[in-house]
Order: C-alpha cells, then sequence, then structure tokens
C-alpha cells in the first residue's frame, strides 16, 4: 500500500439519466434513488482510494435543495476531502442537467464517512492524502471542524435524552401543534 495517495487519484463522476421508474407519487425522482446512487459513488471514490472493501458509516448534510425531474441527467462527482486511520469523508456534489433548456442546477452537497475495513471485517489502515490546492486544504480542514462540531452535537443530544424532564419541558410545548393528552405528574391520560 503507498503512504499517500494524490485525491485525483481516486476521484469519480456517476453520471445517470433519471428515468420514470426513478420518480416518486408527485413525479420528482425519490430521494432514495438519489441517496442510493449517492452511496455507490461515495463507495467507488473510498475504495479507489483505499484499495479496500469499505462501508459506509454516516452521511452528513443531506438536504434536497431543488426537486429532480424524470429526463434530467444526473452527475454526481465525488472526491475524498479528508482521511483518518481508517475512516474517509467523500463529499459528493450533484447536479442535475436538464438538455432541452440547457439549465444544470445544484441539487446537494453531501459527506459520506467510509471505513476500509480488511478480509477479517476489521477497520484497516488507508493512505494518507496529498494535498495539492487551496480547496483540497480548505476541505481537509473543513472534514475536521465537522467531525468535532459533530462530537460536540452528539454529546449535547445525550445530555438532552438523559436529563429531559417531560413534566418540566410541557409549557415549551404551548406554541407547537400538538395537543397533550397525558398527565406526566400522575402518570395518566388526561
Ligand atoms: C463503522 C465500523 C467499521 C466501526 O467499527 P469499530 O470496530 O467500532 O472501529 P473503530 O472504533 O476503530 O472505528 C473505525 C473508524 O470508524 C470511525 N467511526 C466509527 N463510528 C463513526 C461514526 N458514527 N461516524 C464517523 N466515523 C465513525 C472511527 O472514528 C474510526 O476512524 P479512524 O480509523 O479514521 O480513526 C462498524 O461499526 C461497522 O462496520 N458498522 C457497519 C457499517 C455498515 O455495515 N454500513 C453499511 C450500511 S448499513
Amino acid at each position: 500500500m503507498k503512504d499517500f495517495k494524490y485525491i485525483r487519484e481516486s476521484q469519480v463522476t456517476l453520471t445517470e439519466l433519471m428515468i420514470p421508474a426513478f420518480a416518486n407519487f408527485g413525479g420528482k425522482i425519490h430521494g432514495g434513488i438519489l441517496l442510493s446512487l449517492m452511496d455507490k459513488v461515495a463507495y467507488t471514490c473510498a475504495s479507489k482510494h483505499a484499495g479496500n472493501y469499505c462501508v459506509t458509516v454516516s452521511v452528513d448534510g443531506v438536504e434536497f435543495l431543488q426537486p429532480v425531474e424524470v429526463g434530467e441527467m444526473v452527475s454526481m462527482m465525488a472526491s475524498i476531502n479528508y482521511v483518518g486511520k481508517s475512516s474517509m469523508v467523500i463529499g459528493i456534489k450533484v447536479v442535475a442537467e436538464d438538455f432541452k433548456n440547457g439549465l444544470v442546477k445544484h441539487t446537494n452537497t453531501s459527506y459520506f464517512t467510509m471505513v476500509a475495513k480488511d478480509e477479517s471485517g476489521k477497520p484497516t489502515l488507508v493512505p494518507g492524502l496529498v494535498l495539492e490546492s487551496r480547496d483540497e486544504i480548505r476541505r481537509f480542514l473543513e472534514s475536521i471542524k465537522r467531525k468535532e462540531l459533530k462530537a460536540v452535537y452528539k454529546d449535547e443530544l445525550d445530555n438532552v435524552k438523559t436529563n429531559l424532564w417531560v413534566g418540566e419541558n410541557l409549557t415549551s410545548l404551548k406554541n407547537e401543534r400538538c395537543k397533550v393528552l397525558f398527565d406526566s405528574y400522575n402518570n395518566v391520560d388526561i
């Protein structure tokens, strides 16, 4: 295995025509279809870099900003942003092109964390990254920041789950669109 590899060595683009079978009941392309294609391109990029089988561990930043239509050509550009020991962050930019009017829209950018595994299924070391441009350095630094922020967010959320007392927070539901039919002090339905 090489100690370090260039980002361009594993960059990959997946292009796929959006056929009617991919549409949801509203006639737009199903989010799950796009996610599945993104997972595929993330896997291709990660395994090219790692030279090993990889698994998807987490997905960040999935927001479908604009709908994708049947007949559009979707391209997913995957590039490795960051490596840890066995983990890699693959950034995926998704664009959809409408041939009739030549319009290209950016539908989303997401970050897939993939982990390389060895023959026995254990996480295994991946090559480091050679950073050749300002953008590559920026993406690497952003990935570190995202990882740190996720850890803080996870701690906060765990804290909320452990310490949230329903009874003390009922007033915060006053302006929400829900009806409370349970008395949490007396543990009975209202
Ligand atoms: C992810 C997985 C490999 C972690 O295995 P593990 O034995 O706990 O290994 P480690 O704790 O050493 O973690 C391995 C790497 O994964 C990273 N990792 C683990 N959980 C993570 C998470 N929730 N988010 C991001 N990275 C994570 C660790 O930071 C570590 O990175 P590093 O090697 O670069 O430092 C294991 O839980 C797994 O195989 N999960 C199922 C993945 C899968 O099947 N995906 C398909 C979709 S269902």
